[in-house]
C-alpha cells in the first residue's frame, strides 16, 4: 500500500534502510566518545508504510533506552528486520535478507539479529524452532516490550513476543523519524484491521482494529509543523472506519479527524491512506473539497471489476457500488487523482471476469495502480475455502494486461495535466539531474523542473507543467511562495 509512487508491480520500498538523517543520529553527534559505548542498531523494513511508521516506534523506544541507530547492518550490535507476509515473495526476501544478516552476526560475537513486524506474527515460534536464524521475534503490537526481550536475550536466552493488543496504538511514543526527508512525515491513527478479506493475511498479523486518540494525532501533527514537516499521511488500513469514542455517545469519525488535522496547519498539506470502497462516505469527500491543504487524491483498492470475484474476496461491495463511489468522487472533487490496487487470478477467475476488470479500469482510468498476482496465504478464508487454480503463467499474462492498459491510463492523465499550472512542494533534487528539482503536486504526481535560486526544499512552487514522460510531468516555475 504506497500510493507513492507509480505502478509498482511489488512490494514497494522494499528494503529500505535508514537514510537521509543518520548523520544527525550517529556520525556528527558531538559526544561521540560518550557514544562508543552504547549498542548500535540497524533496522531494515519492508512492506507498506505502517511498517516503516512502526519502525519509526520501535527506534524512539530503543533510542529512549541509550541505543544509537547505524547504517550499517555488518558493523550493528543488533539487527532488526521489520517485515511483510503480504505476499509469498515478499517472505522469501525476508528470508534471504536474514541469511544475509546471519553471515555478518556469525563474524560478530554478541549480536543479535531479530524478526520484527507480520511475518514475526504470522510465524511465531517457528522462526526460533526451525530456521536458527534469529535470536528474538517480536509481534507488531509487542514493540514496548523490546528493552526487556533484549535483555533476555543479553542473559542467554532466545526472546518472542507475539501477543495481539486490542488497545495498543503507541499514541504516548513520538517517532524517531530516521526516513523522513524531514518535509514528509506518516502519522499512525489507527491499527489492525476488522475486514475480513478472504485473501488478505493483515488481519492475522496485526490483528483488531483499534483507533488512536484524535488529541495524540493532532498533538504529533503540531509537534511536526513546528518542526518544519509541510505534508503529513495519516496511516491506517482502512481510514475511513475510524471512529474515536468521546464519550456521552458522541464518535469522531474519520472526516471529523480529518478537518481537525487540516486546521493544525494550512500550509501543510495532508494526505491519508488506505480507504476502504466500502466505508468511504460523502462526509469525507465534502471534507476533503472544503479544505484547500487536503491533498485532492485517494487511493481506492478495487482488487477486481467482477462481482462474483469481489464476493469471494469478500470485499463487501460490488463493481456497480464502486462505480458508484467514484462517480461520487469525480461529482464532488471533479480534479481529484484516484489510484488503485488489482489482484490477478484470484481463485476460479475466469477470462470474461478478468476481462470485467478490465473493462472497469477502461471506465475509471485510475492516475495509477499497484497491481500484483494472487499469493494464497496460508491460514486465511481463501487458502481455506478455495482451491488456487489459476495456472502461474495465465496469472503472470492477465496481470501484464492490467499493466499494460495502466501504463495507457497513467500517461493519458499526465498528459491531460499538461498547460496547468500546479502547486508543489519540492521534495528534493531531480535524481536525473542536480540542477533540476522534483516533488508532488496536488493529485500526486512527480513534477520535475529546473531550480531556481529563491526556491529550496520543503517550499512551495507554483510549476507551469509544459511536458510530460510516461511517468513524469515536465514544468518550469511560474511563481514562487
Ligand atoms: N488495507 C488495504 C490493503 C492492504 S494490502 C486495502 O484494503 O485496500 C495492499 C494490497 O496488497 C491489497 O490491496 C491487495 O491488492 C494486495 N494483496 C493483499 N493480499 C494479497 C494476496 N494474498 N495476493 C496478492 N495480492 C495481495
Ligand atoms: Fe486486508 Fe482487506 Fe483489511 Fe485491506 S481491508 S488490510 S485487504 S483484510
Ligand atoms: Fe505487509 Fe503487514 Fe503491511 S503484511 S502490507 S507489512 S500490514
Amino acid at each position: 500500500m504506497n500510493p507513492y509512487s507509480p505502478q509498482l508491480i511489488d512490494e514497494s520500498r522494499q528494503g529500505e534502510a535508514l537514510t537521509k538523517n543518520k548523520e544527525s543520529l550517529v556520525d556528527s553527534d558531538p559526544n561521540e566518545v560518550l557514544l562508543v559505548s552504547k549498542r548500535s542498531l540497524y533496522i531494515e523494513s519492508y512492506g507498506c508504510q505502517m511498517n516503516f511508521s512502526d519502525s519509526e516506534i520501535v527506534a524512539s523506544i530503543l533510542e529512549n533506552e541509550g541505543f544509537t541507530l547505524t547504517q550499517n547492518p555488518k558493523t550493528a550490535d543488533i539487527i532488526f528486520i521489520n517485515t511483510c507476509s503480504i505476499r509469498e515473495n515478499a517472505e522469501q526476501k525476508a528470508r534471504a535478507r536474514l541469511r544475509e544478516f546471519k553471515s555478518y552476526t556469525s563474524r560478530k560475537p554478541g549480536a543479535i539479529i531479530g524478526v520484527l513486524g507480520c511475518m514475526a506474527e504470522r510465524l511465531k515460534g517457528k522462526f526460533l524452532e526451525e530456521e536458527k536464524l534469529v535470536d528474538m521475534v517480536v509481534g507488531p503490537d509487542a514493540y514496548r516490550d523490546l528493552p526487556r526481550l533484549l535483555s533476555e536475550i543479553d542473559h542467554g536466552q532466545k526472546a518472542m513476543n507475539v501477543l495481539l493488543s486490542r488497545e495498543e496504538t503507541y499514541a504516548d511514543i513520538s517517532p524517531l523519524r530516521f526516513t523522513s526527508n524531514g518535509i514528509s512525515a506518516f502519522v499512525s491513527i489507527m491499527r489492525g484491521c476488522d475486514n475480513m478479506c478472504s485473501f488478505c493475511v493483515v488481519p492475522f498479523t496485526r490483528g483488531r482494529e483499534r483507533s488512536r486518540d484524535p488529541e495524540s494525532i493532532v498533538r504529533e501533527v503540531e509537534d511536526l509543523s513546528r518542526q518544519g514537516y509541510k505534508e503529513v499521511t495519516l496511516l491506517g488500513q482502512n481510514v475511513d472506519s475510524y471512529k474515536y469514542d468521546l464519550g456521552e455517545s458522541v464518535n469522531l469519525d474519520f472526516a471529523d479527524l480529518l478537518e481537525r488535522v487540516a486546521l493544525v496547519d494550512p500550509e501543510i498539506r495532508v494526505r491519508f491512506s488506505t480507504s476502504h470502497p466500502k466505508d468511504i462516505t460523502d462526509k469525507v469527500l465534502h471534507t476533503m473539497a472544503r479544505y484547500e491543504n487536503i491533498c485532492k487524491y485517494i487511493h481506492l483498492p478495487v482488487q477486481s471489476g467482477n462481482s462474483r470475484i469481489l464476493e469471494m474476496m469478500n470485499r463487501t461491495y460490488s463493481r456497480e457500488w464502486y462505480l458508484s463511489r467514484i462517480s461520487a468522487i469525480r461529482r464532488i472533487m471533479p480534479e481529484c487523482g484516484i489510484s488503485s490496487d488489482f489482484i490477478s487470478g484470484f481463485c476460479s477467475e475466469t477470462e470474461s471476469e478478468h476481462e470485467d476488470t478490465l473493462s472497469l479500469m477502461e471506465s475509471v482510468k485510475f492516475d495509477y495502480a499497484f497491481m500484483f498476482k494472487y499469493s494464497e496465504r496460508p491460514g486465511t478464508l481463501a487458502a481455506k475455502r478455495y482451491p488456487d487454480d489459476i495456472p502461474e503463467e495465465i496469472k503472470a499474462r492477465r496481470l501484464q494486461e492490467i499493466i499494460d492498459l495502466q501504463r495507457k491510463h497513467s500517461f493519458y492523465h499526465l498528459k491531460n495535466q499538461v498547460g496547468q499550472v500546479q502547486k508543489v512542494l519540492i521534495e528534493g533534487r531531480s535524481k536525473k539531474s542536480s540542477l533540476d528539482y522534483s516533488g508532488r503536486n496536488d493529485r500526486n504526481a512527480m513534477v520535475v523542473f529546473p531550480s531556481t535560486q529563491n526556491l529550496s526544499p520543503g517550499m512551495y512552487a507554483w510549476v507551469k507543467i509544459i511536458d510530460c514522460t510516461s511517468a513524469t510531468l515536465l514544468g518550469l516555475v511560474q511563481n514562487e511562495f
